[in-house]
């Protein structure tokens, strides 16, 4: 008879599952880099002033706790496809775009591979390597098959003719994950020119690209981090993006995130839209209020909508400040190698290449916690944890094999 009994258990995922053990270190000078939290200069996680603004009118407004639509309220969906795409991207007016309400980015990304599981069964999904470590289970949830294309180079650039070579391999039909901006764990993004070879390579070859845009606003800017996603979509007429607030509104717990499909005509937007409103409808029925209530709320208010882009301004600024002080940090604290290409890397991530043994040394020895191969998250660093991060990456760097 089949029983729990007979189950071993699965390794912790590799990130939240170090925010557990990071909840349960007792060492008070612990340092948590690992999950991509954004915090202010104190150390906390602050719910934005806007965000404020907008739950005590949506308390005050309230008269109902009724169903949302399956697809979301028109009131978000419509917001988040102009912000995805900028309001005036002829897509839109030509009826080729369908925005979904999901449980943030991860839920966008699960509705995308269940729709395409639904039409291309045998498609294989293609990932950076690396990538964000939840991209492979989510995808073979989904019962489609992964595939890694080269991502980094060793001299830390992007390494384009590696990316496009692997994708001249993929079959017609089989999907690419791009990451719009800020690649997590890289930080590396292509450049225009870049971005144009990768859309010829996606167009050539009739891939479908399915793009991750968890990060909008914390690279170049709002509108600037969506410059990649619009060249590609020059050469492709369909893609899945799959976007969240979970950061740049800051809005983590809420889950609040969207699928948005670009289809070839607006027939079409109209047929995927009624499967992804069936696979919706098997997953969790219909997405939560809250979140998309508040993003809307926004929205709709052009007052609070400038203030959230100052806000957003805010967190892109401090998050570049400290890219900064940890590069002269860590020259301060004699960390061998030279870290100034750190300054190529946009978004929360950096990844400082370490082993394993290093991110445990940092873990064991010096209550610092960072995610496999050294992604540090540098929307982490305060000034008060600053020197004694640098310091331990200085030691780990220095002596990689001490506790080998
Ligand atoms: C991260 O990469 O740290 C974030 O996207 C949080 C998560 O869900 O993994």
């Amino acid at each position: 008879m089949p029983s729990f009994a007979a189950l071993t258990p699965v390794p912790a995922d590799p990130i939240l599952g170090l925010t557990e053990l990071f909840v349960a270190d007792p060492r008070p000078e612990k340092v948590s880099l690992a999950s991509g939290v954004y915090v202010d200069e104190t150390g906390r996680t602050p719910i934005l002033e806007v965000v404020r603004e907008a739950e005590s009118r949506i308390l005050l407004a309230q008269t109902t706790k009724v169903y949302k639509p399956i697809a979301g309220d028109p009131a978000y969906t419509t917001v988040v496809r102009a912000l995805v795409l900028g309001a005036d991207h002829p897509a839109i007016g030509e009826g080729r775009v369908e925005t979904l309400h999901a449980p943030g980015g991860t839920g966008a990304l699960r509705v995308a591979a269940d729709l395409a599981h639904r039409i291309r069964p045998d498609a294989t999904v293609w990932l950076s390597t690396p990538t964000w470590p939840n991209h492979p289970q989510v995808f073979s949830a989904a019962g489609l098959a992964t595939r890694q294309y080269p991502y980094l180079g060793e001299d830390g650039a992007l390494d384009i003719d590696g990316l496009l070579g692997a994708l001249e391999d993929a079959a017609s039909g089989d999907l690419v994950c791009l990451h719009a901006c800020c690649h997590n764990p890289t930080g590396i993004d292509p450049t225009p020119d870049q971005w144009r070879r990768i859309a010829d390579v996606v167009a050539r070859r009739d891939l479908l690209p399915l793009v991750d845009f968890a990060y909008q606003g914390f690279g170049d800017g709002l509108a600037e981090d969506r410059a990649g996603l619009l060249i590609l979509m020059e050469r492709a007429r369909e893609l899945l993006i799959a976007s969240s607030f979970s950061k740049n509104f800051a809005l983590y717990d809420e889950r609040v995130g969207a699928l948005t499909q670009v289809t070839a005509d607006a027939d079409s937007a109209k047929t995927l839209l009624s499967h992804a409103k069936q696979v919706i409808r098997a997953n969790y029925s219909n997405p939560p209020a809250h979140g998309g209530e508040i993003v809307a709320t926004v929205f709709a208010d052009p007052e609070l909508r400038a203030r959230w882009e100052g806000e957003v301004a805010t967190m892109r600024g401090r998050i570049a400040s400290n890219r900064r002080a940890l590069v002269d940090g860590l020259r301060e604290a004699g960390a061998p190698g030279d870290h100034d290409g750190l300054f190529r890397q946009r978004g929360m991530f950096s990844l400082l290449g370490l082993s394993n043994e290093q991110v445990q040394r940092l873990r064991d020895e010096f209550a610092i916690y960072v995610v496999g191969a050294g992604r540090v998250n540098v929307a982490g660093i305060t000034q008060a944890n600053l020197g004694p991060v640098c310091r331990a990456l200085a030691a780990v760097m220095r002596e990689p094999a001490a506790v080998a």
